[in-house]
């Protein structure tokens, strides 16, 4: 076991989730037993002969935040899971998955995504990677083709991307809009996500559109008002870019404040570019989750200490646009709840692999491979408000990822290389 220090707190409490089934809600509710309804119609299965296994559970194993336990065993019951612990104590189950002493950790939660897109920016990354800063204006060049795509291209798309993800170990993404901005396009980039997740995010105000370039503020009102009403019923969330050349503090807080008075919960891309008021904002408006926060000031930290509110750090954004690196060790030090997430989009963060933001993670921003994986699940998990993903712990969602290598630590040790061996989601085998 490597020494990590613990991440602050645990996942807070769930909220209430429109769009979560019964099941969802019975296990949001009582997260460490098994209700018979969850078990009543599958048969269950063993994973032995697990070298280590990331329960994220702290009484669980080693005591530590991840609740390693070595030489672990899992049971699957119907699409949960119905216990873990030392392989020799298993229960007598119908079938058996020989794990071959490798390691098992909970599916990646990746709360930051932006998959409903058409188009492509690899001449930007390249003028980029020649030396052009990033700006938010790319933007645009997505939101021409996204509009200019047909619905099918655009599911087509999002699910190609979403197999790559799963194919790396990610069981639950958050995803945005914002490459519409027409109240039709964001209301059908939402329908088109809601269809592959729960975790949907209205981001209307991702940039001010060109057609709207002249007047803002009639853009900020058609996203608060028309707009918020056509996308409100296919989302969860609602976010803004609160950043200069996107939206100031006085938009973001309109805007978030009408989608809280329409059942939205907020989430705030704050801090990414330049020092801003994005983070507090969050604070202020209880928001699930501040992401970015690559700049931010003692007052933003000390907001962010005294909250629930989740810090999400994206190094796939650095990575793709050579900015500086958040500093997560300043987060995790201050005792902010820190969660790790691809941010994947065809702009600034072109990557579906947590891993690989793992790795970034441990490398360059301060993270012990413990704390980088913590964050990519039950971090995740925090930043959505969810304790049913992210954990290995009877009434959990069944969502594990089986690695080709006998430690968790291996995702940073071994970066780039395709460790991922095995994936369940909802109990199902699919890789
Ligand atoms: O999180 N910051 C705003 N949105 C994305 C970038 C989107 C793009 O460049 O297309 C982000 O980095
Ligand atoms: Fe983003």
């Amino acid at each position: 076991m490597t020494s990590g220090r613990p991440p602050a707190r645990p996942a807070s409490a769930p909220e209430p989730d429109p769009t979560a089934d019964q099941a969802t809600k019975d296990a949001m509710s009582n997260a460490t037993t098994v209700s018979p309804a969850h078990s009543a119609s599958t048969a269950s299965t063993l994973i032995t002969n697990i070298a280590a296994l990331v329960t994220n559970d702290p009484s669980s194993g080693d005591g530590s935040p991840l609740g390693l336990v070595q030489d672990a065993a899992v049971v699957i019951e119907g699409d949960r899971i119905a216990w873990t612990g030392d392989q020799s104590k298993a229960p007598a189950t119908d079938n058996r998955v020989d794990a071959g002493g490798r390691a098992v950790l909970p599916g990646f939660v990746d709360s930051h995504s932006h998959l409903v897109f058409a188009g492509d920016r690899t001449q930007e990354f390249n003028a980029r990677m020649s030396g052009r800063p990033y700006s938010a204006g790319g933007i645009r060049t997505t939101v021409a083709a996204t509009r200019a795509a047909s619905d099918a291209e655009l599911e087509a798309n999002l699910t190609r991307y979403l197999r790559e993800a799963l194919l790396q170990g990610t069981t639950t993404f958050e995803t945005k809009s914002g490459y519409g901005l027409t109240v039709e396009d964001e209301a059908r980039a939402l329908r088109i996500a809601a269809a592959h997740t729960d975790e949907v995010t209205f981001l209307g105000a991702h940039i001010v559109p060109p057609d709207h370039a002249d007047d803002p503020a009639a853009y900020v009102a058609l996203v608060t008002g028309e707009m918020l009403g056509a996308c409100a019923p296919h989302a969860r969330w609602i976010d803004v870019f609160c950043e200069q050349g996107a939206f100031d503090g006085d938009q973001a807080r309109a805007i978030l404040t009408a989608g809280k008075a329409a059942g939205l919960h907020p989430r705030v891309h704050a801090g990414q570019l330049s020092y801003g008021p994005g983070v507090q904002l969050a604070v202020e408006l209880d928001a699930a989750s501040a992401d970015h926060c690559t700049h931010l000031t003692d007052a933003d930290l000390d907001a962010l200490a005294n909250s629930r509110t989740v810090a999400t750090l994206l190094p796939g954004a650095e990575f793709s646009t050579r900015a500086e690196w958040p500093d997560a060790r300043r987060l995790l030090d201050a005792g902010v709840t820190v969660a790790l997430s691809t941010d994947c989009n065809p702009g600034s963060s072109f990557t579906s692999s947590v891993p690989f933001c793992i790795a970034l993670a441990v490398r360059d921003m301060g993270m012990t491979p413990d704390e980088a994986v913590w964050s990519a699940t039950a971090g995740g998990a925090a930043a959505l408000r969810r304790d049913d993903v992210g954990r290995l712990t009877p009434g959990a969602y069944a969502d594990l990822t089986l690695l080709d290598a006998p430690s968790h630590v291996h995702l940073a040790y071994r970066p780039g290389v395709p460790l991922v061996a095995g994936v369940w989601r909802r109990g199902e085998r699919v890789l």
